[in-house]
């Protein structure tokens, strides 16, 4: 079996491709209010031209493949983009994050494309909050969301949380009893500084201890072996739960030395970590005709160039200049 090995050993199997930088919300951990500068169209790729490059790094190893955004289903054509990558031989895995609030109608189209997984965005069981937090949204679009994801088959469905000390921290136990009534997982994850306008402040930040140490307060936490479908996520149950409850401490204990993980930007740069703004362009390679084997070299490449770890802890940090808007979180 081809694989990709990277400096340091890792072994990198997943990608995943951010498809457009627009967003139908402006969540205030994410993006200002009046938005950020988008990407012009004719620099975003086309469909053809990321599912060449997906077809060209399935060949190289790699197995699964997550669509992020922005909002990924705020961009026409996804589901048929979905239904060509589901074609590609080698691919395992197949997912998408999305904020949900186009997902009602689209839940069952997506199933029927072949998409395995779906992550949905909600940061507060509390409308009003709900919108605060997004700047708009209406949360009953996501329950809607769920509902219908529910129902064309996903399961179980994952629910991200960024939790930010004095915005939504008070809800750590309301999101946890979620996952006791219902076969979900729930995703706590760790406020991380990315992007120039995400209002990160050390005082914002919550560990996923500290997120623990809440929930041990309605029952006792298990913790469970992570499986092949958490990623960098340490599992656990409460006691006599239906769902499981994942924790994502990017700063306080980063997973850097597991990390599977290569990022293509809509504007077709290839990011190897996160928090780093070195950036390879395939967009340019791929219109001046580079031939496949050419691109492969340089997605291998990319991976020989991947950091082996970022240095942003709670105390000291660096800004990315991209937001993850623009990265695919
Ligand atoms: N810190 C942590 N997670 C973030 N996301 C977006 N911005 C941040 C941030 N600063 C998450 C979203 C979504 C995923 C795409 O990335 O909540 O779940
Ligand atoms: Fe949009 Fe997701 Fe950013 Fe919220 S976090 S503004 S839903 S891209």
């Amino acid at each position: 079996m081809i694989q990709l090995i990277d400096s340091y050993n890792r072994h990198i199997n997943y990608l995943r491709i951010s498809i457009t930088d627009r967003c139908n919300l402006r969540c205030i951990y994410c993006m200002p209010k009046e938005g950020i500068s988008l990407i012009g169209h004719d620099d975003i790729l086309s469909y053809e031209e990321l599912l060449r490059i997906a077809c060209i790094a399935v060949k190289k190893g790699i197995t699964k493949i997550r669509i992020t955004g922005g909002e990924p289903l705020a961009r026409k054509g996804v589901v048929q983009f979905v239904s060509a990558l589901s074609g590609i031989q080698g691919i395992q895995d197949l997912s998408m994050t999305t904020n949900g609030i186009l997902l009602s109608p689209a839940a069952q189209p997506l199933r029927s494309a072949g998409l395995k997984r779906l992550n949905i965005s909600l940061d507060s069981l509390n409308p009003d909050k709900y919108t605060m937090i997004t700047r708009g949204g209406d949360i009953n679009q996501i329950i809607a969301g769920m509902k219908s994801a529910q129902e064309a088959g996903f399961s179980p469905i994952k629910i991200n949380v960024v939790v930010i000390r004095g915005i939504n921290d008070d809800e750590i136990t309301s999101f946890a009893k979620l996952s006791m009534e219902k076969n979900l997982q729930v995703r706590f994850i760790e406020y991380m500084p990315v992007g120039m306008e995400n209002g990160w402040e050390k005082e914002r930040f919550v560990s996923a201890d500290e997120i623990r140490q809440s929930i041990k307060t309605i029952g006792p936490l298990l913790e469970l072996p992570s499986d092949n479908g958490s990623g960098p996520a340490q599992m656990y149950t409460i006691e006599g739960a239906q769902g499981r409850l994942g924790f994502i401490s990017a700063l306080s204990d980063h997973f850097c030395a597991t990390c599977n993980r290569l990022r293509l930007t809509p504007d077709g740069k290839l990011r190897t970590c996160l928090f780093s703004d070195a950036e390879v362009d395939l967009k340019t390679k791929v219109r001046q005709g580079c031939s496949d084997d050419a691109l492969a070299d340089i997605i291998n490449e990319a991976i020989l160039s991947k950091p082996q770890k970022h240095h942003a802890t709670e105390q000291v940090f660096k800004k990315c200049i991209r937001g993850m808007s623009a990265i695919g979180g």
